[in-house]
This record gives structure tokens, sequence and C-alpha cells, in this order.
């Protein structure tokens, strides 16, 4: 990899922010380039699976947590915060769940021992905490997930106060895709935390997974005002998957426009004193879960399937080593 001296986890700590990732172990495990990428350039690590309940769980009453262990290992080895992700979401659930039963006497224990367990484990080593994942439909109606269906909106407060009591010491975010600028789920979401907040839930932040194209992305500016108007709650914000994808074959064009995107949405982290942290929803093209879900986009990171590095990487350096243009530099 020719990439320049200096790193984006060092251009990121000289602005007082954290540059993550989402990370694996098989990759970190088998290929040089991409563990060492991993600790050169940034300072944060969310595990990209090991942390749902699905993998940790093989079945009842039984945790398996070495894999989500050796990636946590490779976090504190390598000077880089932890990110906890994601203590309850309707995905990568254990296989026994009993996914036909709704009734609150499965669910209930399920979620409290759940949250119990997994917060303890990893008490004093997780920075923060994605406590809930995507409770907001894309209507800007709670998600009909198992747990709404038999624990009521009551659910989101409980999954709070339980990671707190577990880990006091955790910042606690609710995290989603789609919010992240102005729109009908953007508002919803912020209700959402905003009623947490009145009904005394222990919720310090939002995340917004930052899962874009070249097609559909927030403007800066509306990006900006969402995190300023999050801040007037008293909640840290964190940009918490970024990828952004582009239409399969890449042109020198569409390379140029994901660097753009990514510059700006830096920006406007920058610009926004509760804005605390990017982390990207992996960093080498050669590993990431956008061919599999998108067919025809790809090419969603800021190196190559080669590790080389693409104009979103440079984006990233130009925006943390300057204040952007807009502020009147
Ligand atoms: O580990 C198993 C492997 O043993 C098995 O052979 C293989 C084939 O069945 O599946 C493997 O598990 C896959 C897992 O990724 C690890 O590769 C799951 O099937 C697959 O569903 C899972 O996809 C993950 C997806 O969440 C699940 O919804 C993606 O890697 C992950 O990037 C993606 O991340 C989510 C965030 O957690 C939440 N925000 C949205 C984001 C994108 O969907």
């Amino acid at each position: 990899m020719n990439a320049p001296k200096e790193t984006l986890r060092d251009a990121a700590s000289a602005r007082g922010m954290k540059i993550g990732v989402a990370a694996t172990l098989e990759w970190i495990r088998c290929e040089p380039d991409y563990s060492a990428t991993l600790a050169r350039h940034f300072n944060l690590l969310t595990p990209e699976n090991a942390m749902k309940s699905g993998p940790l769980r093989p079945g009842p009453g039984e945790f398996d947590f070495r894999e989500a262990d050796e990636l946590s290992d490779f976090a504190r080895e390598h000077g880089m915060a932890l990110r906890g992700h994601t203590l309850v979401w309707h995905q990568q659930l254990p296989s026994w769940l009993p996914m036909e039963s709704g009734e609150r006497a499965v669910w209930q224990p399920v979620m409290e021992h759940h949250i119990h367990t997994v917060a303890s484990h990893f008490h004093g080593r997780v920075e923060c905490w994605d406590v809930v994942n995507e409770a907001v439909a894309d209507d800007g109606e709670l998600r009909r997930t198992p747990w709404l269906e038999a624990l009521g909106p009551g659910y989101l407060a409980r999954a709070f106060h339980l990671a707190h009591e577990a880990d006091p010491g955790a910042r606690l975010f609710y995290n989603d895709y789609g919010a992240e600028g102005r729109g009908m789920k953007s508002d919803a979401v912020y209700r959402l935390v905003r009623s947490l907040l009145d009904d005394g839930a222990p919720i310090h932040g939002v995340g917004l997974q930052m899962h874009v194209s070249e097609e559909n992305h927030p403007a800066a500016e509306d990006l900006l005002w969402n995190i300023e108007r999050l801040g007037r709650l008293g909640l840290e914000v964190q940009i918490t998957e970024m990828d952004v994808r582009l239409r399969l074959p890449v042109s020198p064009d569409s390379l140029g426009c994901q660097a753009v995107i990514t510059r700006d949405m830096i920006d406007a982290c920058l610009m926004a004193d509760n804005c605390t942290a990017v982390t990207l929803w992996g960093f080498t093209d050669r590993h990431s879960w956008i061919p599999g879900f998108f067919p025809g986009y790809g090419d969603a990171l800021i190196l190559d399937a080669v590790y080389e590095p693409k104009p979103a990487f440079f984006a990233i350096l130009d925006a943390l080593r300057h204040q952007s243009s807009s502020s009147g530099e």
C-alpha cells in the first residue's frame, strides 16, 4: 500500500475525533495487510458481526465470546477504542429463538438476560454501545420487530436502562440508517430519542449509519443541521457505518464523486461540536457487505481490493488536516 506517511488516526486525533472501522476477525487472522492497515489508520473498532446476538449465542443459555473477545483484544493491543454493535436488533438473532411466538413471557427474559450478560461481559472495554439498532421503519413508525410485538414500545427504554446498569461507564447509542439528513425517518428518530430522554432513559448518543450511494446521500448542510438539532437535546452523534456504494464498473468520475461525498460527510461531522467519531463499514473493497446486498454496486470503501488508497481515502485525510472550505479558511 503506497499510502502517505500520515495516518488517518493521527489526523483524526489531532482534530479531537475518532476514525473507526468495522472489522472481521477472519481477515485479521489471515490477511497481514488487513490487520496492519486496520491498526495503522484507525483508533476505533466495531466488530462487524461478532457482537450480534446470533453469533454470540449458539444455543439457549449459551454464550460464545471467543471471537468478540479476540477483536476486543486486538483493539486494546493497538490503542483502539471499541464500539459495541449491537445489543437489540431484529436481524442476526439466535437461530433457536421461537420467532413464531409473540409472547412477552418468551422475549422479555431473552432481552433482559442478553443485555445484562453481554454488557457485563464487556464492562469497561466498550466505549459506546449501539443498544438498539434500526427500531424505526422507513415509514417513520416503530418497526414491527419481535421486540415491539412482544414487549411494546417500552422495550426501547428498558434496553437502555439494562445496558446502563450492566456497564455504567459505557455511552449508550440509538443507531439507525436513512436518518442522516432531513426527512420523515430523520424526524421520527429525533422524536424517538427525545421521548427516551424525556422518559429518563440513559441514552447518550445517536449513531447515523451513513450507508449511502452516488445517487442517494444527504446534503452536507442537512447532515450538519440534523447533528446539531440532536446536539441541542444534549446528545452525542457519531457516523457509525459509512460506505458510499458506486454502480459498477466505476469510473474516475464516480470515484471522484465518492471522494466528494465522503469529504462532505467528514466536514459536517468536524463542524459539529457533538459529532465525535466517523466509523467506516469496512476499509477495503476486498471485504464489503455491499456486493452481496446491492447487486451491480460495489467499491464502496476507501481502499481498493489490493489495499491501494482511493480518492476517498485522501478526501478523509484532507478533511481531517484542514477546516472545511465553508468555514471561511
Ligand atoms: O458467518 C456465517 C458463515 O458461517 C456462513 O457460512 C455464511 C453463509 O451462510 O454466513 C455467515 O454469516 C453472514 C455474516 O454476515 C458474516 O459474513 C450472514 O449470513 C450475513 O447475513 C451477515 O451479513 C451482515 C449483515 O449486517 C446482516 O444483516 C453483514 O456482514 C454486515 O456488514 C451487516 O451490517 C449491518 C449492521 O450490522 C447494521 N446496519 C446495517 C449493516 C448492513 O446491513
